[in-house]
């Protein structure tokens, strides 16, 4: 079996669906269940003897090492994170916690477990460690995109946090040989996306009649990937990536934020028009600007593509339809995860706007 952590959350949980739809071979998932992590999401793997579940702490040693003498996975996923940047900056603790002390714990658990096995399952153990193209910075218009030998330059405490991770992972390959593997990707979007982020915000917002609010100028540019081609990616790597390497990945769809509104307000339109006749567009507001804001993500891609054969395949137009027509058929999703500590934090964040 496989260890996936964070596997009720946006990626993990695509990243589990997408696994259990193409293989038989069962997934442990061990997820804190904070705001971000719902077990709704999973609601489909019910009565499926492949998906184990588990409610538990990266940072928990003792947890993990009962984990792993039990079950015996050969390889571990750490999708688990904090991975949000507006509240890393209005609270940055919770960051260091998981992404970095986290990390270290599920290192050494996993270090000492795999350096117990057998020759065989110690040679075929994997450890993927799934991390973010933000840990590079940001771009000027005309540089090029970030390949994965771009130099580190984290400027939130989410992206200075897993860069931290980064550096741990890639220590434990080179200090202990642990067989690590590390993907690097751009913004995901798609079906069961908390909706603190941007798309999912805009989506539920405008359906709510609600302001949808745009940092500055929304002339920031995000490189956007759906999120199944990512958990595609993530199980190619696992299966064939080179160890201690690190791949970037991404969906070569630079977007200005103010233009990712717009296409999401036009889709809207056509498909659940607004009772006035007018465009949600009418409800876009320009708001105070993140402290800190990167002005431009772009990843380069090659690599994975060159190596391992990868390539997304959903383009912008098809994965920004099918997810704005996934909102629109999980209404009841969205409510749920509306609940009182997810209204508290829009309050914090938006104030007034709301
Ligand atoms: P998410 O916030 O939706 O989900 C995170 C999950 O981790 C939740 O289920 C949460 O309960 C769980 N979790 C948090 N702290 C935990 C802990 N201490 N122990 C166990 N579980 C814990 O995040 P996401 O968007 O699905 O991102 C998943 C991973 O992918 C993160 O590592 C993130 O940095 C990375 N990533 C995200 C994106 C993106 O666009 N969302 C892009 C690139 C990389
Ligand atoms: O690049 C990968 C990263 O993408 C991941 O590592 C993070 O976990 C993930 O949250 C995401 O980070 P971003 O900060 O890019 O995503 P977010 O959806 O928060 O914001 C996308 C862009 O939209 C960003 O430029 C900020 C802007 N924005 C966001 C919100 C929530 C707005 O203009 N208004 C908003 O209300």
């Amino acid at each position: 079996m496989i260890l996936v952590t964070g596997g009720a959350g946006f990626i993990g949980a695509n990243f589990v669906l997408e696994w259990l739809e193409h293989n038989d071979e069962p997934v442990l998932n061990l997820d804190k269940l904070t705001y971000a992590g719902n077990l709704h999401n999973l609601d489909s793997l019910q009565g499926d003897a492949r998906h184990i579940f588990v409610r538990g702490d990266i940072g928990d040693r003792a947890l993990l090492e009962r984990l792993l003498a039990e079950h015996q996975p050969r390889a571990v996923i750490n999708f688990a994170a904090e991975s949000h940047v507006d509240r890393s900056i209005h609270g940055p603790e919770d960051f260091i916690q998981t992404n970095v002390v986290g990390t270290f714990r599920l290192l050494e658990a996993v270090r000492h477990y795999w350096s117990a096995l057998p020759a065989t399952q110690k040679e075929a153990f994997r450890f993927l460690h799934v991390s973010t193209d933000e840990v590079y910075g940001t771009l000027t218009p005309d540089e090029p995109a970030f390949a994965e030998t771009h130099r580190v330059e984290p400027n939130s405490p989410y992206s200075a946090s897993k860069a931290a991770s980064d550096h741990l992972v890639r220590a434990w390959h080179h200090t202990y040989g642990l067989p690590v593997l590390t993907t690097n990707c751009s913004n995901n979007y798609g079906p069961l996306h908390f909706p603190e982020k941007l798309i999912p915000l805009v989506i539920v917002n405008a359906l709510a009649g609600k302001p949808l609010p745009i940092y500055g100028d929304g002339r920031q540019i995000r490189d956007w990937l759906y999120v199944r081609d990512h958990c595609r990616a993530i199980a190619r790597v696992l299966q064939a990536g080179r160890l201690g390497e690190v791949y970037n990945i991404g969906g070569w769809n630079e977007k200005a934020n103010i233009d990712i509104v717009k296409t999401v307000c036009a889709l809207l339109d056509e498909l659940r028009p607004r009772s006035d006749g007018k465009s949600y567009a009418e409800q876009i507001t320009f708001v105070q600007d993140r402290p800190g804001h990167d002005r431009r993500y772009a990843i380069d891609a090659r690599k994975i593509e060159r190596e391992l054969g990868w390539k997304p395949a959903e383009t912008f137009d098809t994965g920004i339809r099918k997810t704005v027509q996934w909102y629109l058929e999980h209404p009841e999703w969205v409510a749920n995860v509306q609940s009182g500590a997810y209204r508290d934090w829009v309050a914090k964040q938006y104030g007034a706007v709301q």
